[in-house]
């Protein structure tokens, strides 16, 4: 018998779902969840998103969009177990657990964290710490709990995650060497292309940068943001360089082979930046067309996304049940 893949993925719920969400993240997690053999674990990690929102209605709003662009995007919930983090407590237990076991040392050393202090260093406060909550730095502890709680095998990240997934192996091998072997340390998977995917202002696409493309606007909407895309100031007429190029970049991540060749010809032959926007705006469209017509059905009925995150939750719950039981006796808190 082939033993069974593990794959799990989560996403922070703050914002609204964008382009980077799904080429880097929904997309390629959804065909890896319909291979044999896989059991996906794809999550919506809406503890997470309390380290940097402290808005209750956005926090709401956005899990119900993350979960469902996840739906929209063609996740079969039979195929995958899709849960919400919150509707998981073992998850938590784990995390105090796990927090008991990692070093101090260790944490220092995540790269959220080591950037807030030298922000603090750089404007000279006095207290290095000021502004920075326990969340933000027991972060890659919540992180390994999500993930080992499931004993996962592999997680797809971006490369900005990588350091959490070493952290996170880190933490069940040191585990499994005091309570012995009971977690699986997992690898990270990282997609060079995908993970460097552009936003508007040319660097990384991400929510906290304020630079995405949303993914289900509406066609007028998606066109504003396409013209906003930074380029540089070549004219009309002078060839320009598509591989140092925003646009360029985001439409090599949705278009195809044949698709890339004909852009990359208009780009010898100096098309002007107006132009080329109107042309990745075009092929965006179609691209985000069919989605946002499923994501436009799937918000009008709450009810169904919550059916289906619920019936999912279940499913998580009777394979981390188990798990819990077996970390609860092997560190000894167990019935007499
Ligand atoms: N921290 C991830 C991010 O910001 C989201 C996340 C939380 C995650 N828990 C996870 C990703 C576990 C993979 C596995 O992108």
């Amino acid at each position: 018998m082939v033993k069974e893949h593990r794959v799990l993925t989560g996403i922070t719920t703050t914002g609204v779902p964008h382009l980077g969400n799904l080429v880097g993240a929904v997309l390629p997690a959804i065909k890896a969840s319909e291979q044999k053999d896989t059991t996906s674990f794809l999550f919506l990690a809406d503890y997470h998103s309390l380290i940097k929102n402290s808005d209750p209605e956005i926090r709401h709003h956005s899990s119900f969009e993350i979960a469902a662009c996840w739906l929209a995007c063609g996740l079969d919930p039979k195929k995958a177990i899709f849960y919400r983090q919150s509707d998981i407590p073992h998850i938590f237990e784990l995390t105090w657990i796990l927090s008991c076991l990692a070093s101090k040392g260790l944490l220092n050393r995540a790269h959220a964290y080591k950037s807030a202090i030298s922000d603090n260093e750089a404007s000279k406060m006095q207290d290095i710490d000021k502004g920075i909550n326990m969340g933000l730095f027991n972060y890659p502890i919540l992180m390994a709990a999500d993930i080992l709680m499931f004993k996962a095998d592999s997680v797809p990240v971006g490369q900005d995650q990588k350091q959490h997934i070493e952290m996170t192996r880190d933490i069940a091998i040191k585990f499994n060497h005091h309570y012995g072997n009971i977690l699986t340390p997992p690898e990270a998977i990282i997609d060079e292309d995908t993970g460097v995917l552009p936003g508007i202002d040319g660097r990384k696409m991400s929510k906290s940068y304020g630079n995405t493309i949303p993914a289900f606007s509406e066609e007028e909407a998606l066109k504003k943001v396409v013209m906003k895309i930074k380029t540089n100031s070549l004219e009309p007429g002078e060839p320009k360089d598509s591989s140092d190029c925003n646009i360029f970049k985001i439409y090599k991540a949705i278009c195809t082979k044949d698709k890339i060749g004909e852009l990359q010809k208009l780009y010898d032959e100096g098309i002007a930046w107006g132009e080329a926007k109107k042309v990745l705006f075009e092929e965006l469209n179609s691209f985000l067309k069919p989605y946002r017509d499923e994501y436009n059905k799937i918000t009008k009925d709450k009810s169904f996304v919550e059916r289906t995150l619920v019936e999912g939750s279940e499913k998580a719950l009777s394979i981390s049940g188990p798990i819990i039981e077996e970390v609860r006796q092997a560190i000894g808190i167990k019935g007499f």
